[in-house]
């Protein structure tokens, strides 16, 4: 008979005749052992995976206070905990105050202190990450993106604001970042007219949703980013959020969002990147990596040696993008602080 932990193992391994025998062997644990936090977890994340509320529910009620750790270690490991956070948000949590409530701050307590190490090998071919994208790059794209990068205008008006965009160079990083990775799900903060989105949403079709996060589309950048997109075929992958970043990224999380590549070139202050950069790091799979764009910058680099010594990000840079993944277990409980330099080295 399967234990809760070989559960584990066979609904996290992805396979669909495993994932089905250890649903029928979670079927018989719940007869036999109900009120095992792990069964518990198990449980409860399947029936909210099938919507099933009151089953969800019901199994959320049946936690005590002893069996916290080992419940939320379970549905970490299931890759759960946005899921039924965002489940226990949509049931009124925050304003039940009592038991559910704490659920709900749990899960999100879980989520920032999710602690990994990465054990898949690096994923991309560092040497080709500034391979020219030439043909590479479907046409109709390449031309966009050299009309854009050359004249500061695409599809759209005139905007008020000129240049911005990634140089060329950098979003050849972004294109073959892309085309290595194959992300399902991209989110992107800092939009303008889109040239980045081009460089990476030609990189690949199995994109299924690009998420861009820009306050001044409409005011600043008179939609000419969206207007470009949509011109280059990829207009029924993007979501277009005006809000800045520190609303839209806890709005995300909150709704139990994560992605599998971020890429950050938004305002650059140094009080808004450390902000992206956490909220990328609550956002993101284990899998996940974050790109920042202008590393030469100083805030940039400050924001970025805070995750690299207290969050346990490491990476790479390619052009002026750092590209980073979580990769060492950091629990970041407050005597575990490493002070960090805001200065980048003088050479
Ligand atoms: C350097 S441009 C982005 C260029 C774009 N990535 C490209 O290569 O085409 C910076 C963008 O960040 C946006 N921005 C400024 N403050 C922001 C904030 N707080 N949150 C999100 N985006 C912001 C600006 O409106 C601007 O479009």
């Amino acid at each position: 008979m399967p234990t809760a932990s070989d559960i584990l193992a066979m609904m996290a391994s992805g396979n669909p005749e495993q994932v089905r025998a250890g649903k029928r062997a979670l079927a018989e644990l719940e007869r036999t052992s109900p009120d095992d936090p792990m069964v518990i977890a198990h449980s409860c994340h399947l029936a909210v995976c099938e919507d099933r509320s009151d089953d969800a529910m019901r199994w959320l009620a049946k936690i005590d206070a002893s069996q916290v750790d080992p419940f939320f270690h379970t549905l970490s490991v299931l890759g759960g905990l946005r899921r039924v956070a965002s489940f226990l948000r949509r049931a009124g949590a925050e304003r039940d105050g009592g038991t559910i409530a704490a659920l709900l701050g749990l899960c999100h307590q879980s989520i920032y202190q999710r602690d990994w190490t990465a054990t898949e090998p690096w994923p991309l071919d560092n040497s080709r990450l500034s391979r020219p994208v030439g043909d590479h790059m479907p046409r109709a794209s390449h031309d966009l993106a050299r009309r854009i990068s050359e004249t500061g205008q695409g599809m759209g008006d005139a905007t008020p604001i000129a240049g911005g965009e990634v140089p060329w160079a950098d979003g050849t990083v972004l294109f073959n970042l892309v085309a290595q990775l194959r992300p399902r799900r991209i989110l992107e903060i800092g939009f303008a007219k889109g040239l980045s989105t081009l460089f990476m949403l030609s990189a690949w079709d199995g994109v299924e949703s690009h998420t861009v996060v820009d306050p001044l589309q409409w005011s600043a950048y008179r939609f000419n980013g969206v207007k470009n997109v949509t011109a280059a075929g990829h207009g029924d992958k993007l979501r277009l959020i005006q809000l800045p970043s520190s609303l839209a990224m806890p709005t995300l999380l909150a709704d139990g969002e994560s992605f599998d590549l971020i890429f950050i070139d938004g305002s650059h202050c140094f009080e808004h990147t450390i902000l992206e950069a956490l909220y990328a790091d609550l956002l993101a799979e284990w899998h996940t990596v974050v790109a920042f764009h202008d590393y030469h910058m100083e805030p940039v680099f400050a924001a970025i040696e805070f995750m690299r010594l207290n969050r346990g990000w490491a990476g790479l840079v390619a052009a002026d993008v750092a590209i980073l993944r979580r990769d060492r277990a950091k629990p970041n409980l407050q005597n575990d602080y490493v002070p960090f330099s805001t200065a980048r080295p003088k050479t």
